[in-house]
């Protein structure tokens, strides 16, 4: 499906950094690119911009931004805790496949936890999303200059550092781990969308609009296993049917939140 679908791609400005980076875009496998889609509403899908790069759905426009996992950052440089990381319990040097990578936003917090030593792949499906997600880990680099809160500076600084240790990949992740060798990753992660409601903040259109949908496959979970040297870690709905269906723990916490984490230790 996401492979027929063509993509419309334009640039609005012809300056050599976004020529370059249409050229970027061009080159990513999976995405069917076109500059003309001939009909009536010539709204593009991708938009490369001075300001960045925007994904959209009508009216509704997305563009990279760390602004999930700045606020979960910030809260564990100050010492707070993060229930994506109590419930990987990544350290530093570990090895990551986040095999749902969507926005990259756990990713992110997955690179920041892993350190210079560790790594970080994230497959993703939708060959927009990696391109896009790939494009703004890429071009994630610059503090804003409103960001003035000491904070706030030294999460992006170091969002800033974990991007550049992430590595993107688009596929079908029960395929692509089927490729990889048993016991070589510290941790599988999976967060799939199904569960998702249609109630979403207009600004996570786009996303849901290029996101694969479909439940997580059994066979996808047995890849996992195979791979993981240390533990599989599902991202679901809370009380979802799912971690029975697949075979996951659900973790304890989270009282008051709408989603759960379930484990399969190795
Ligand atoms: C809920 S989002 C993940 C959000 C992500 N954890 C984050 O922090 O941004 C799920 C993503 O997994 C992708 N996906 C679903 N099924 C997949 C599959 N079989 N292989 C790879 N990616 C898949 C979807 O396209 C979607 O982008």
């Amino acid at each position: 499906m996401f492979k027929e679908k063509p993509i419309l791609i334009k640039i609005t400005h012809s300056d050599a950094e976004l020529l370059k980076r249409f050229a970027w875009f061009q080159q990513q496998p999976g995405c069917n690119w076109t500059t003309t889609r001939g009909g009536e509403e010539e709204v593009p899908d991708l938009t490369i911009t001075r300001r960045g790069v925007f994904l959209t759905n009508g009216v509704n426009h997305l563009s990279f931004h760390p602004s999930m996992a700045l606020i979960r950052l910030i809260n564990l440089l100050r010492g707070g805790t993060d229930r994506y990381l109590e419930a990987t319990q990544l350290q530093p040097g570990d090895s990551l496949i986040d095999a749902t990578l969507g926005l990259g936003t756990d990713a992110l917090i997955g690179a920041w936890a892993v350190g210079e030593r560790g790594s970080v792949l994230g497959i993703e499906q939708s060959p927009i999303l990696a391109a896009f997600v790939s494009d703004g880990l890429n071009h994630f680099s610059e503090i804003p200059q409103n960001v003035k809160n000491k904070d706030k500076q030294a999460a992006w600084n170091a969002l800033t550092r974990a991007s550049k240790h992430i590595v993107v990949r688009w596929g079908e992740h029960r395929e692509y781990l089927k490729q990889i060798p048993s016991r070589s990753v510290d941790v599988v992660y999976l967060d799939p969308m199904f569960r998702r409601t249609c109630r979403q903040s207009d600004s996570m259109l786009p996303l849901h609009l290029w996101s694969d949908h479909n439940p997580l496959d059994q066979e996808a979970v047995l890849e996992a296993c195979r791979v993981a040297r240390k533990r599989v870690i599902l991202k679901e709905r809370k009380n979802s049917s799912e971690f029975r269906r697949l075979g996951f723990d659900i973790l304890l916490g989270g009282q008051y939140s709408p989603v759960d984490y379930g484990v399969i230790s190795i």
